[in-house]
């Protein structure tokens, strides 16, 4: 069995972020999206991953490697332009040969590994098995209408009327029939090629697919809040640690749910976890709150935060109110400032937003 894993798009969802920086690098809980989806397959025992590649692959390649450093192979495999999931099946024949394979999307994080589905499809003579979760508004994704045997009979992509509340989430598996249906099918009404239309194609041929009805938490990290929660998700579950050459002075309070990396220095601050900071980012003066990522290299210093993500070299200093349900990028500086006339400045990116 092999891996592939998805990680060309745009990302535009995810704009200002993505402007500068691949969407499945960014970190939740101070890991990037795409390494915790490697080592979900490397964990289920699939150790030679492909890996679709866009414009974002020279940074991509930068970050992983051969992928040794997570005892796998990698192999990039360069998409020209983003034109749908089963475009990316299809390109990537050469790599999957007629293995059979799971195909996870880069930028989604989910509850518990995936070795039960692997296990399953190895043990089955399915062609193909889906994953799906119960989810509040069908309408907004890929749905799935079951047969009585428990096989799909259907999938409809954002159904008006939803036959069941049961959505397909960015994990597939599939054996080499899947490669007839990338070359049948043509391309949706949005100009891509859809994966949900090569497994009906599947089905339509008489080929069995099986669900896996996931009871865990799953999240597509397609937008700002996405990111957030994914990141409470991932904080909860960790296993907290002090790395070694972090310092805690003696007016700070560090709870117990809270992670430290190696060089961290706390100085006068209360930190409430479950909360990570990275290597070398100073915390003075400060509370640092429950769900709260910030990445290496970072300075916060007289201010309160609370459930964010900051990413690295980034500063937030004498911050009046609480720092909440934020999401700030790379080498970004968050300061009162002491010039007058007094008054809210600021030098935002494209596609920011602010709220005051
Ligand atoms: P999407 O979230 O559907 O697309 P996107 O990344 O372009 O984001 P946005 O809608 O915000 O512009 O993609 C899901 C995953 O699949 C993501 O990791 C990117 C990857 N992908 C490809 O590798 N090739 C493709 O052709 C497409 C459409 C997505």
């Amino acid at each position: 069995m092999k891996g592939l894993i998805l990680s060309g798009g745009k990302g535009t969802r995810l704009y200002p972020l993505t402007y500068t920086r691949a969407k499945q690098l960014i970190p939740v809980a101070n890991k990037p999206v795409l390494v915790r989806v490697i080592e979900a397959i490397r964990d289920a025992g699939v150790r030679e991953i492909g890996i679709v590649v866009g414009y974002t692959a020279p940074e991509i390649e930068d970050a992983l490697g051969d992928g040794s450093q997570w005892d796998v192979a990698l192999s990039y495999i360069p998409q020209d332009s983003p034109d749908g999931l089963a475009h990316a099946v299809k390109i990537s024949r050469d790599f999957l040969r007629d293995e059979p394979f799971v195909m996870f999307l880069g930028d989604n994080v989910i509850e518990g590994g995936i070795s039960k589905l692997i296990i399953d499809f190895a043990e089955n003579d399915w062609n193909s098995q889906i994953v799906l979760k119960e989810v509040e508004n069908p309408e907004a994704y890929g749905v799935a209408q079951l047969r009585p045997d428990g096989s799909i009979e259907r999938l409809i992509e954002k159904p008006k009327v939803p036959p069941s509340n049961l959505a397909l989430v960015g994990i597939y598996m599939f054996d080499r029939h899947v490669f007839d249906a990338v070359d049948a099918i043509r391309p949706s009404a949005r100009g891509e090629y859809e994966i949900t239309d090569a497994i009906q194609w599947l089905i339509d041929q008489g080929h069995t697919v099986y669900p896996h009805i996931h009871r865990g938490w799953w999240i597509d990290t397609g937008k700002p809040t996405d990111m957030l929660e994914a990141n409470s998700h991932v904080l909860e579950e960790i296993l907290p640690c002090i790395a070694e050459g972090v310092t805690i002075d003696a007016g700070s309070t560090v709870d117990s749910r809270v992670t430290l990396q190696a060089g961290a220095r706390i100085v006068n601050s209360i930190l409430r976890g479950p909360t990570v900071i990275g290597q070398d980012t100073l915390i003075e003066n400060s509370y640092i709150g429950p769900f709260t990522s910030i990445y290496h290299n970072c300075q916060i210093r007289n201010c309160e935060i609370e459930r964010s993500i900051i990413l690295e070299n980034s500063r937030v200093i004498d911050i009046d109110h609480t720092l909440r349900d934020s999401l700030i990028g790379r080498n970004a500086t968050v300061k009162r400032s002491a010039v007058k006339p007094s008054g809210i400045k600021m030098n935002l990116g494209d596609h920011s937003t602010l709220w005051v």
